[in-house]
């Protein structure tokens, strides 16, 4: 029997509001229906990726705070969500305060890291949604993870702060995990009529070239009102141009991974 090590994927931004839950929710989503085992760890203290699908947070015994504070296994906190193959970690809003229990650990950069360790080899896919900040969280992140996913908003200053991500993945790689890549940059929010959309595109595009995704994602009405009602676009709305846009990616980032 092979046993095959999950490949971990970071999806960060420093900057808010870029698409960051919406690619991990999504991606995750479509990974899995395309029969890959799935394992979506929630790292932002606000909980978007959690509420996205439908869990509550005040019923959880146990979730990616305590596993952070070492006092829970992840294996303990993981639920399976409605869908196949779709596993969630998820997490409270008290994961703000464990980090700053965390910053005093000894082992803090790496306690994501080993997390994971125990549940590598139940899952083909590991993805990691963190927090918009290069925190102590996200560095975990970066440090647990094979590859990091850049959502960038093709708005107006959507390069703004990504030397200063870029330096931090340098620093990572240099100090605690030499194997990180970046998989990919992906235009998210994208809408080919406006020309500031097109525009900030080929700037993105002239700056990261073959790393940037082929597909981009569309502003789509469909994506953004499905976290209301607890699943991701592909599930409320599968015909709808956001659902397509996710499944797309999804591909290339099976591809990307060698899968
Ligand atoms: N393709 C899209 N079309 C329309 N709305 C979108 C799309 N992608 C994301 N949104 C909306 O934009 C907002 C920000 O998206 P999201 O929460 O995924 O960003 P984020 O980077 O995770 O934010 P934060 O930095 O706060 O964690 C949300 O309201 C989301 O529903
Ligand atoms: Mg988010």
């Amino acid at each position: 029997m092979v046993i095959v090590m999950a490949r971990v994927i970071c999806i960060t931004n420093q900057k808010g509001g870029v698409g960051k839950t919406t690619t991990s929710v999504n991606l995750s989503y479509f990974l899995a229906k395309d029969k890959n085992r799935v394992l979506l760890v929630d790292l932002d203290p606000q909980g978007n990726a959690t509420s996205g699908l439908g869990v509550q947070k005040t019923d959880l015994d146990a979730s990616m705070t305590e596993v952070m504070l070492g006092a829970a296994a992840l294996v303990d906190v993981v639920l399976q969500t409605s869908f196949k193959n779709f596993d969630l970690a998820p997490t409270t809003p008290q994961l703000a305060n464990a980090e700053v229990e965390m910053a005093k650990m000894k082992q803090k950069f790496v306690v994501l890291k080993k997390a994971l360790m125990s549940v590598q080899d139940n899952y083909d896919y590991i993805i990691i949604d963190s927090p918009p900040s290069l925190s102590l969280l996200t560095v975990n992140g970066m440090i647990a993870s094979d590859y990091l996913i850049l959502p960038v908003q093709t708005e107006f200053y959507a390069l703004e702060g990504v030397a200063q991500l870029l330096e931090s993945m340098a620093m990572v790689k240099k100090a605690m995990n030499p194997d990180l890549k970046l998989l990919g940059v992906l235009a998210t929010m994208y809408d080919k009529r406006t020309s500031l959309s097109v525009e900030v595109l080929a700037e993105v595009k002239k700056y990261f070239k073959d790393k940037v995704f082929r597909t981009t994602i569309p502003r789509n009405v469909r994506v953004a009102e499905a976290p209301s009602h607890g699943v991701p676009v592909g599930d409320y709305d599968k015909f709808s141009k956001g659902a397509k846009a996710y499944r797309d990616f999804a591909r290339e980032v099976e591809e990307r991974t060698g899968r």
